[in-house]
């Protein structure tokens, strides 16, 4: 049965594996328990409790430091082959670097890990998802090229301390987010507006660090370890908006999906074709004496080059990109236009629109996302690492399900008819948590979180039901009656 042909099916290969993610910053609270270091997140919404939507913070948050134990049985209530979170730099190392390593720290995450593979969840660890340790901002964070080695040297004390049973690795989280999200607006940790040099020189150094990481573990830890790592990357399906653009999308596709994938997955190495030459014009333009965009060396694109063992992909919205008019207002790359292009982006009338701005609904993207990729750099592994649908609250959510229908089958059309090697499916979010600006107004968890109630009481949404059937069926053809609402907490 099913209603995607019978040619086609609803049923995912075998093999296909099914997970749910989160972040530290984002649902751990605790933030400063035992010797726990500052972060830059810490310090961002304490000094700027206004930048935040309802004036909230990530203090407790779901409080998953203490309630580790039911975010194991939610992961095991869902049937989750994996459950992908990441590690706070600064519980682990409080000074940032590995002069003191905090027991405790490590300790959370042992428990938190053990108690998955006690019940068969593998984990997909995030080792860093923007949560910078304070003294490594007051240096420079990610504008001082030695982040590279202080990123390799923190990757070094995890794959020690956890790599005997962490096989799925991703060293950064959304690097277009944490550099050109961050230091274009300055709305955001680190709170530093420097849109025509930070975000470039962050692109960078984010590159070598993911790079000296991946390195790393390839030659002291695969032998013993076997797992496998990547970066996670965000990308925006961007289309034309109409024909005569054609060339402009493919080049802001270049400009960012390409510029954090092109240096990694490519042959060749290096930044993507064209984007150099764009953006040094604009800086000639704006005044600057040369680009502000840096280049890589030759060693640094033999460094970078290579340096992955799956392609690790977050993905929910498209847009439609055309040339500005002259003096048109451009807001911020990347989630207003793309100035570097002197572009505009704007959304077609046939997505519905969500609860947040940035987000439209155009399913078909992603499958024409994970076809660009293919074209672009070869017969890949491809894992989601995220995806996901943001609501109010509620637990009758059935628009997220519509949403996960939707970009599943689309996924099941790229396996099948465009021969992408998609292995790995990461809803976003196992639970409700801290959505960075907009706080905890905006939802995107399959569990719905009561943030009024000190214990943060986890309640399945009908998209939790709707999932774990998927799960459970390995296919999107799941009897009908499935999907109604079922309280699965006492
Ligand atoms: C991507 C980010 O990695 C995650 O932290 C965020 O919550 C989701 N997108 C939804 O905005």
């Amino acid at each position: 049965a099913g209603c995607y042909g019978k040619d086609l099916g609803g049923q995912f290969p075998p093999g296909f594996k099914f997970g749910a993610g989160t972040s530290s910053y984002q649902v751990e609270g605790a933030w400063n328990v035992s010797d726990k270091g500052v972060n830059i997140l810490d310090k961002f919404v304490h000094d700027h409790p206004t930048s935040i939507k309802d004036l909230s913070n990530g203090d407790v948050a779901c409080d998953s430091y203490h309630n580790w134990e039911r975010d194991v049985e939610m992961a095991a209530e869902l049937g989750l082959d994996y459950y992908r979170f990441s590690l706070s730099w600064s519980r682990i190392l409080p000074t940032g670097f590995p002069n003191k390593i905090s027991k405790d720290g490590v300790k959370y995450y042992n428990k938190l890990i053990n108690g998955l593979q006690a019940k068969g969840i593998e984990a997909m660890v995030t080792i860093y998802h923007w949560d910078l340790p304070l003294p490594l901002q007051e240096l420079g964070g990610w504008t001082n090229p030695l982040i590279a080695d202080w990123f390799e040297d923190y990757a070094r004390v995890v794959y020690t301390q956890f790599g005997d049973r962490v096989k799925l690795w991703l060293t950064v989280n959304e690097p277009i987010s944490f550099c050109d999200g961050s230091y274009n607006t300055g709305v955001g940790a680190p709170g530093v507006l420097s849109p025509d040099v930070g975000a470039y020189i962050c692109n960078k150094h984010v590159l070598l660090a993911h790079a000296k990481a991946w390195r790393l573990y390839d030659k002291e830890f695969r032998p013993k370890f076997n797992g496998r790592v990547s970066l996670a990357n965000n990308l925006l399906w961007i289309e034309p908006y109409s024909e005569e653009y054609t060339d402009l999308a493919e080049l802001a596709l270049q400009n960012s999906a390409g510029r954090y994938s092109h240096p990694i997955f490519s042959e060749a190495g290096g930044w993507p074709p064209g984007v150099e030459e764009v953006i040094a014009k604009v800086c000639l333009e704006k005044g600057y004496p040369r680009s502000t965009f840096p280049s890589f060396s030759k060693e640094e694109i033999e460094l970078v080059k290579g340096t992955y063992d799956y392609y690790g992909m977050n993905h929910y919205t498209s847009r439609l990109i055309r040339e500005a008019h002259p003096d048109e207002k451009l807001l911020p790359w990347p989630y207003g236009d793309a100035p570097d292009l002197k572009a505009k982006m704007t959304v077609s009338d046939k997505w519905p629109a969500t609860v947040v701005p940035w987000f439209y609904v155009n399913p078909k993207g992603i499958r024409k996302q994970l076809a660009w990729l293919k074209q672009q750099y070869g017969d890949l592994e491809i894992m989601i690492t995220e995806n996901g649908f943001p609501t109010y609250h509620g637990l009758n959510d059935t628009a997220r399900i519509d949403y996960y229908k939707k970009n599943l089958k689309q996924i099941l059309l790229s396996i099948n008819k465009d021969g992408v090697n998609v292995t790995h499916y990461t809803a976003w979010s196992l639970m409700d948590n801290f959505e960075w600006a907009d706080g905890y107004t905006t939802k995107f968890g399959l569990y719905e979180v009561d943030f009024n109630d000190p214990k943060r009481t986890r309640t399945p949404r009908e998209s939790a039901i709707y999932y774990a059937s998927v799960i459970k069926n390995r296919s999107l053809d799941i009897p009908s009656n499935t999907t109604k609402p079922k309280q699965k907490q006492k």
